[in-house]
């Protein structure tokens, strides 16, 4: 399995931080938040990944990361967003070459957690898999509709609904077979110009191929002064007593 993390976006909502640096090297206590999504990965067994950014910093990748040999990687490869705002499946579109016919984990660069999800990486056959979780505000995020006679199963997504209609967030981290790229590419752009990963994720579930497992463990985005505040505060409580 190789991993994919996307980094692009102009990270607007965390002006002024965000004329410093890209959001994704912004620290979350002792680290650049990029290097939790990548630990997520390594700790599944994947060390084969592909970064795609974008914006005004992406030169800062290179000097942080530089090859990924220090953070356990085996092979780590940058893609560039042109458009910085395309959206997420806009992004993952540029993974097309890399993934070459196999199966990917995707993961959003601002989730930071300390799931384990190797079960599911290795288990992974076809289809998708999404990572639920439970949170207090939905209205934020892409939320599962339930099949009101089986509630185990996801019949829709919604992103960012005013009335959610479950309190399961869909996390950002994704399986994909490789028909995800022939998803992307049947997506048109949203009413807000992006290409929406819920809108790719509702195309498996048109054809009864979207399964979910639920993320055990802390999760956040970091995405807004409060989310990076909160993952600040959860990882410095958590690696602290480790140290
Ligand atoms: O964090 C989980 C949520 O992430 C999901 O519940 C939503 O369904 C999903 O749409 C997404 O919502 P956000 O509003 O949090 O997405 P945001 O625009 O903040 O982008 C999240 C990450 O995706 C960002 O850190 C980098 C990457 N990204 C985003 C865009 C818009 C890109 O690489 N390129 C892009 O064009």
């Amino acid at each position: 399995m190789k991993g994919v993390i996307l980094a692009g976006g102009l990270g607007t909502r965390l002006y002024p931080l965000t004329h410093v640096t890209n959001k994704h090297l912004l620290p979350v206590y002792d680290r650049p938040m990029i290097f939790y999504p990548i630990q997520t990965l390594v700790k599944a067994g994947i060390t084969e990944v592909l970064l795609v950014t974008s914006g005004p910093h992406v030169g800062h990748f290179l000097g942080v990361l530089k090859n990924g040999k220090e953070l356990g990687l085996t092979h780590l490869e940058y893609a560039y967003q042109e458009k910085p705002d395309g959206g997420i499946a806009d992004a993952l579109s540029l993974a097309q070459d890399f993934a070459d016919g196999e199966n990917i984990t995707v993961i959003l660069g601002d989730n930071t957690t300390d799931a384990d999800i190797s079960n599911e990486v290795s288990n992974f056959d076809k289809g998708a898999l999404v990572f639920l979780k439970k949170v207090e505000d939905p209205k934020r995020f892409g939320v599962a509709v339930f099949d009101k006679e089986d509630p185990t199963k996801v019949i829709a997504i919604e992103e960012k609904p005013k009335q959610p209609k479950s309190d399961m967030a869909v996390t950002g981290l994704y399986i994909y077979d490789s028909s995800v790229f022939k998803y992307i590419n049947e997506t048109k752009p949203s009413n807000r110009g992006e290409l929406e990963i819920t809108d790719v994720n509702n195309a498996y579930v048109e054809k009864g191929k979207l399964r979910w497992a639920e993320l055990n463990g802390f999760w956040s985005d970091a995405g807004t002064f409060q989310s990076l505040f909160e993952s600040n505060s959860y990882w410095f409580n958590k690696l602290k007593s480790e140290k």
